[in-house]
């Protein structure tokens, strides 16, 4: 067996699981998670016609790795639309069968594991699929705090000059999971400028870039590149994907763009991986990709949701509206702490929601690591407002009257 499976972490609904392997939710409330991101909002009727109508003839043969011309243009034209970005869509763009994927096998692509310390470097908390990436690549992985005193920025000037580098690959996460925090400018400045000097690749994680609660939609990576005049997107590659945008999890469908560069090898690698998407999921994607009037009620769903939701939460838990993505992310009192023997105070107040109300949270530091003693994650939990607006309101409500008896 390959030695690098072994160093992969369990993932955090499995140590949810085992963390609620012992706990009878109170019976007298029917049960609520706010545990896993995945959306619950009706697929689009449209989309799923574009899915049927294209199967007569979209099943019937094998699909390029590179997708159908229509597909990568209508990615392009939305790219135009949405960020004012130019690409060229035979050679800029492609589809992948959703981020997770395509985040994973990329740093397989791009990562040389015979360079002397290959180092890839991620926020903590993160998306747990960048640090299998890493691993799997031969890459060790280095985790980069976020700050809840600004905005959960992730703290790039902590990273040492020597990790620099030592870097190949970067993963950013903007708009965050589970932070929610959207990349400014500034910052993007500051990566562009360190992988110039040391020549790492970024790859941009942008999944939930459609789902946002101010006026002004977040800033892309691509978009940032060119308001900086990098318009070739040099070491840049952008992920994005109609899961959250379009309630489409089941589809599995995303595209990259960016760095042509890039892209060239990344398709070589997805040719013999098997990373080409059926032709009729490529047809429903393109009448995603083409249509907007869709995500504008998804978001207004959403804003809805997160208008009615945090007030009540924000009485009793330290949470406020995020910049985008559909987390709340909250610090648990202090009194969580030592609560329970050999828990976190996340976890704690994990165990005691689910117990005392039958509502489910995912505790913070599952998705972190500890790094120097510190967990980022710890004492926070992450509650996903996926499900219906009277379904989280109703949970915000036990969450407020938890909070209230057990502080
Ligand atoms: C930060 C982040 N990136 C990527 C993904 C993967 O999404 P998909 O593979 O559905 O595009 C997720 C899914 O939850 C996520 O939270």
């Amino acid at each position: 067996m390959n030695p690098k499976l072994s160093l992969l972490q369990p993932y955090p609904f499995e140590r949810l699981r085992k963390l609620f392997a012992d706990v009878t939710p109170n019976p007298d409330y029917r049960p609520i998670s706010l545990g896993i991101g995945e959306p619950k909002h009706a697929t689009p009727d449209f989309l799923k016609q574009a899915l049927a109508a294209a199967l007569d003839t979209g099943l019937t043969t094998y699909p390029a790795t590179a997708g159908e011309p229509a597909l990568r243009e209508a990615c392009a034209a939305w790219l135009q639309r949405r960020y004012g970005v130019s690409v060229n869509p035979a050679t800029q763009v492609l589809p992948v069968n959703g981020s997770r994927e395509a985040l994973f096998a990329f740093a397989q692509t791009v990562i040389d594991p015979t360079q002397p310390g290959a180092t890839l470097v991620f926020p903590n908390p993160f998306y747990q699929i960048y640090e299998g990436a890493a691993f799997l690549s031969g890459a060790r992985p280095h985790y980069v705090a976020s700050d809840p005193a600004r905005n959960f920025a992730v703290d790039w000037d902590s990273v040492p000059e020597a990790v620099w580098a030592q870097t190949q690959l970067i993963f950013v996460c903007s708009p965050g999971n589970p932070t929610g925090a959207v990349m400014p400018l500034d910052e993007w400045k500051k990566l562009f400028d360190l992988s110039d000097r040391f020549g790492f690749v970024i790859a941009s994680d942008e999944c939930y870039s459609e789902i946002y609660f101010r006026d002004e939609p977040p800033l892309g990576g691509l978009e940032a590149a060119r308001q900086l005049g990098r318009t070739d997107f040099k070491n840049l590659l952008m992920f994005t994907s109609l899961s959250k945008r379009s309630n489409v999890p089941g589809l599995r469908s995303g595209f990259v763009a960016g760095d042509a560069e890039l892209i060239k090898p990344f398709l070589l690698y997805r040719t013999y991986h098997g990373g080409a998407m059926s032709p009729a999921v490529q047809a429903a994607s393109a009448a995603a990709w083409n249509d907007e009037a869709h995500v504008v009620d998804n978001r207004r769903q959403y804003c809805e949701k997160f208008a009615q939701v945090t007030p009540v939460l924000a009485q009793v838990l330290d949470v406020s509206l995020p910049d985008a993505a559909f987390y709340l992310w909250a610090e648990v009192p202090t009194v969580f702490a030592g609560r329970l023997p050999g828990l976190t105070a996340d976890e704690a107040f994990a165990r005691e929601l689910l117990a005392q109300y039958n509502v489910t949270v995912l505790p913070g530091s599952y998705l972190a690591r500890e790094v120097a003693g510190v967990n980022p994650g710890k004492a926070r939990i992450r509650m996903a407002l996926v499900a219906e607006p009277a379904e989280c309101l109703e949970a915000a409500r036990r969450i407020n009257a938890f909070v209230f008896h057990n502080d």
